[in-house]
Formats: structure tokens, sequence, C-alpha cells
């Protein structure tokens, strides 16, 4: 079968072995199929999938939400309200997004601590009701607007060190704030359920979990105290995605700290993972189109190349400079340990000087034109920011996903809802690689 990436949006690719992804991309580079002029994704379902089953395993306890602002891809939200996971929407346009997949309200949290009334109200009239608040302006907007709300506090543990600090925008602080916001809705008679926080994205400090977990349990005490009887904890998100990372060190913290500090199964804990669901499922394969030698004069030899590649810091890579990741690029072309390298530097393709990729990595001094780099764990934080600056297209999609785990997860409509058609309704291709 030809392969190409033409009209891609609107299949899926069947493969009857686990593939390998660098065959894949081979395969779809290699035979010339590919407008080589773009950028393109590879997107392993089965990936997103076998992630589900760790979750599942590793955190029985924990109910995911899934993250959708880490990446809002159509087939990704599809997949996973198929697996059952719920959903934590930013916004009215994610909350809309999800319940087009037919979705229940009941599976959604509002985690935007900060709402505008706008989407406060679409909440009120879609039903959804668990939201998340950090402070007394927000109470009195739900007070006025949706007083029957079903409340989370969040409030602010951060990790030594994370990727993605959020605590500097939200959360209250556990000791001294969060006790007096408990106070205000008890006054004004707000029905609060339950604590979260976010540890940070990118979270590389996972003793923080058992840390915010206790004042989860102290402030559960606190609330009691007031009346209320809380029943949720929300353990947010930052756990990791890549394919070399996992989450059994994290697991077995979270699994911990909740056996210790809410030993009462019938408390309800969700987590609000994005990174981890989808950061290895995407590979970004992109070209090379140009290139540039910066000259010795002495020796006469190339000191430094510069390599322009179709996709940068306004597209994909976007992630550099709002997501701190660091990237690596692979290339497709195999060069022997021997070859002489050369220190490089990658560019975008866009006008801007600050579309810079890499700087100072070794290369093979024979990388050139024409040739493709690859960058794995591209699948978080990537592709809902990126933009088409400079008239530069948006990376393409080639989806697949292997037999074995469409037919075991896939095959039935689960409650019998309809959004099964969202997903299979693409064009369902078989391909060997
Ligand atoms: C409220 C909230 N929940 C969940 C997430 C997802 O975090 P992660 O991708 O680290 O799992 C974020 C990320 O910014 C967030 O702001």
């Amino acid at each position: 079968m030809k392969l190409t990436t033409e009209n891609e949006d609107d299949r899926i690719h069947i493969m009857d072995d686990d593939v390998n992804s660098t065959e894949l991309i081979n395969q779809l580079t290699i035979n010339g199929t590919i407008n080589q002029e773009d950028p393109f994704y590879i997107f392993n379902i089965g990936d997103v999938i076998k992630k589900h089953q760790n979750w599942i395993e590793k955190m029985p306890r924990v109910a995911p939400y899934y993250a959708v602002k880490c990446n809002d891809n159509d087939v990704v939200l599809a997949t996973l309200a198929l697996l059952g996971t719920s959903f934590d929407c930013a916004s009215k346009g994610e909350m809309s997004k999800i319940l087009s997949l037919g979705v229940k309200p009941d599976r959604i949290i509002f985690a935007n601590p900060a709402k505008s009334k706008g989407a406060l109200m679409f909440a009120k009239m879609m039903g959804i009701k668990m939201m998340t608040f950090d402070c007394e302006t927000e109470l009195q907007k739900i007070k006025s607007l949706y007083p029957d709300a079903s409340l989370v506090l969040r409030i602010v543990c951060e990790a030594e060190i994370a990727q993605c600090a959020l605590g500097k925008k939200f959360g209250s602080d556990p000791l001294t704030e969060a006790p007096k916001l408990l106070k205000a809705a008890k006054q004004m008679g707000l029905n609060v359920v339950g604590i979260s926080f976010h540890v940070g994205s990118g979270c590389k400090d996972y003793p923080v979990y058992n840390k915010a977990i206790r004042y989860c349990r102290d402030l559960f005490d606190e609330a009691k105290g007031l009346g209320f009887d809380l029943s949720l904890v929300d353990i947010g998100g930052g756990f990791p995605g890549d394919n070399d990372k996992n989450i059994d060190e994290v697991s077995m913290i979270v699994n911990d700290s909740l056996e210790r500090y809410f030993p009462d199964e019938r408390v309800q804990v969700i987590a609000e993972p994005g990174r981890y669901y989808v950061a290895s499922a995407f590979t970004l394969v992109t070209n090379i189109f140009s290139k540039k030698n910066i000259m010795n004069h002495s020796t006469n030899e190339p000191d430094r190349m510069m390599l322009y590649l179709n996709d940068g810091v306004y597209a994909s890579f976007n992630c550099l400079l709002y997501d701190h990741q660091v990237v690596k690029p692979i290339l497709l072309k195999k060069s022997n340990h021997h070859e002489k390298k050369i220190k490089s530097t990658i560019f975008g393709p866009t006008c801007d000087a600050l579309d810079e990729i890499i700087n100072n990595i070794e290369l093979p001094v024979a990388t050139d034109v024409g040739d493709f780099m690859y960058f794995e764990n591209m699948g978080a934080y990537t592709l809902p920011v990126a933009s088409p600056f400079n008239g530069f297209p948006l990376p393409k999609i080639f989806y697949y996903i292997e037999r074995a785990l469409l037919e075991e997860w896939f095959v039935l409509p689960i409650d019998g809802e309809d959004y099964v058609q969202d997903f299979i309704g693409k064009t369902i291709d078989s391909i060997s690689v």
C-alpha cells in the first residue's frame, strides 16, 4: 500500500503488529510519497491506551481527569472518552468540546480557579457542577451565578523542581488562606466538596505529593469543624510522560500517602494528568530544507553548521518557550560512530532569529538538505499552541493503532454512546510495515 500524509486527518491506519516508529518513519519518507516540504507527526493511539492501562494498574484508586489543555487533538480526546477517563477543562471551549463527544457533565471538572462569568454560566447551563476556586472573589462570583456548584478548594504546594511551576498564579496558602476561604464559603452557604493541588507540570520531586496530600488531610479536618463533609481529593497533574520515564515511583508515593491520610475508601480521589497520557504517543518528523556552513578562513573547513528545519518555535517547538522542554533530534539517516561531527545550530523556518530550536549540538558533518530529523515525546503542550506564523503550515498527523489493541478496547460502544462513531468514523486503513 502506498503511504501518504495527504488527507491523513481523515484516516486511522491499523497495523497488524506492534510497530517500530523508526521503521514507520522510514516507510513514510523514503518512497517520496510524503510531501517533504511539510513536517508531520506520527501518533500511536495504542501508546495512549497503554498509558491508561498502566495508570489503572499503578493507581487504581485515582480516577484520571485528562487535562485537555495538554493536547486537544480530536482523536486523543475521543480515545480517552472511549477508555472511560474523565476530563479537566479550563474554559468554555474545552468544556463544549468534551461535551460534544457525548461525555456526561459529571465526568468533567472545570479546573480553572479564575473563571469568566460566561464560562461559569455555560457550566451551569450544561450541568457541570464540579469546579475549583482559590480566592474570595471567585466565591462571590459563584455565589451569585451558580450557588449550587460543587466546589474544590485549590491549595499551593509546589515541587522543588518542576518544568513549569504553577503556584505563583494559582492556589491558596494551605496554612493561612485556605482555612479562611473554607470559613467564607460556609458563611456564604456554598458547597465545598474537596481540596485540590497541582505540584507543577513535569514534576521531578515526587515526595511533594505526600506533603500536599497531608495538607489536604489537615484541611478535611478543618472543614469538618466548620460543618462541611468533604469527600474529594484532587491530586492534579505533574506526572511524567516521556517514553524513558514511568510512574512507578510517583505512584508508590501517592498510594502510600493516600493510605496514610485517607484510609477511608469512600473519599474519592481524582487527578488531572496531561503530559502523562500524550507525551510519548507523538513523534514529530521534520526535514532539513536549508543549510549554511560557517567557514573557518584559516583552515578553509566549516567551523559550524546552521541547519534550517521545516518546523520551529512558532509551531511545534513552542514547547521550548512555554513548556521549557528539552528536545533531542534523531537523524533518520544512519551515520557511523567514526563519522566526523561538527557543532551545529538548528533553526526553524520563519524569518525570526528567535526561531532557534537547538544551539551547540554535535551532528555528523555530512548532514544535509533533504535529511529527515525526528523528535520523540512531542505530544504534550505542542500542537494546541502551534501557530502558522509566517505562512508555514502546521504539521499533519499520521494516526495509527495496533489491531490487537483496537479490538481489545474499542469493539463495543461503551454505554451505547455515539462518540464511538466519532472515533471509528474515520476511514480505517490497514497497512503492514
Ligand atoms: C489545573 C491543571 N491541571 C492539570 C494540568 C496538567 O498538568 P500535567 O501536564 O503536568 O499533568 C495543568 C497544566 O498546566 C493544570 O494547569
